[in-house]
């Protein structure tokens, strides 16, 4: 059996042109939604990241603000500047790059961020939210392949899903969002003692462990859909937590690196930028 590979490249590109829709009809109503990015250091893959995320807001018709500062800028410093964004009307989003230098705390800097303008779903209350139910701003990743596995499989009702990885960026939302949708989902880790047993009962696997190829082909149960978060530079270029050559040849779907969910993600935070928007003037 080949696996269908998902084209998550050509999914980002549909739903950045709704967005695009979207934000014409908010700024003919005189709205423009604004999304700031802030960069604090020099991190090669965060400046990458972050000039994408810039260029595809200004892409879709949204404002972007760019702000950078020095890896040995004080935390007050950053702080004085989310606040200032918290209070500027034409901002409504905000994203703080990760990871920040050492000498910052990274949770006192999210949850200094206003939770309506918490694109990036980090916060504790839209954490919270997303936890009980409520109305959250949801991490982009996740929700990025929640999009893709919806649209695979429709109802995820009733579905087994296992998430390899637990971090608070792209594993606990995930299976957040997975319970949200009445799927039947196990959290794996680092420690889980039968993650082969416990794939091969899986019709969703989600992987975001960061190890290049850790999710071999014969843990999969044929037919299963096969989420591949990881983004891994190795001297054999950039690869996946699964081992796509094995893992395409059982699953019944599964996303590529590159091409997969990467793409999604960055339509997912225009996506939050646009509800910020419409909740902020609603
Ligand atoms: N670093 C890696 N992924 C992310 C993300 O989704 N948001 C932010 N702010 N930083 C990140």
């Amino acid at each position: 059996m080949t696996a269908k590979v998902i084209d998550g490249k050509a999914f980002a590109a549909g739903l950045r042109e709704q967005i695009k829709l979207q934000t014409a009809a908010m700024i003919a109503q005189g709205i423009t939604p604004g999304l700031a990015v802030v960069l604090v250091g020099e991190d090669p893959a965060s400046q990458v990241y972050v000039r994408s995320k810039e260029k595809q807001t200004r892409e879709t018709g949204m404002n972007s603000f760019a702000h950078r500062l020095s890896a040995e800028a004080p935390q007050a410093e950053l702080l004085a500047l989310i606040e200032q964004l918290n209070t500027d009307p034409a901002v409504n989003g905000i994203l703080v790059q990760l990871p920040l230098p050492a000498h910052m705390d990274e949770a006192a800097v999210i949850n200094a961020i206003r939770p309506e303008k918490d694109v990036d779903g980090f916060h504790i209350l839209n954490v919270g939210r997303l936890a009980t139910g409520q109305k959250a701003m949801v991490p982009c990743t996740p929700l990025g392949c929640l999009m893709l596995l919806r649209d695979l499989l429709g109802d995820l009702s009733g579905k087994s899903a296992v998430v390899i990885g637990r971090s608070n960026i792209v594993g606990k939302p995930m299976a957040q969002l997975l319970l949200r949708d009445s799927a039947t989902v196990t959290i794996a880790h680092s420690r889980t003692r039968n993650l082969p047993e416990l794939c091969g009962q899986a019709d969703i696997v989600v992987a975001a462990v960061g190890r290049p190829n850790f999710v071999h082909g014969d843990w999969i149960k044929p037919g299963a859909a096969v989420v591949d978060v990881g983004i891994n530079r190795t001297d054999d270029g950039l690869v996946g937590d699964v081992d796509f050559a094995t893992a395409s040849q059982v699953a019944g779907a599964i996303t590529p690196v590159p091409g997969g969910v990467g793409p999604m993600t960055i339509a997912c935070l225009l996506a939050n930028t646009l509800t910020a928007t419409a909740r902020a003037n609603g």
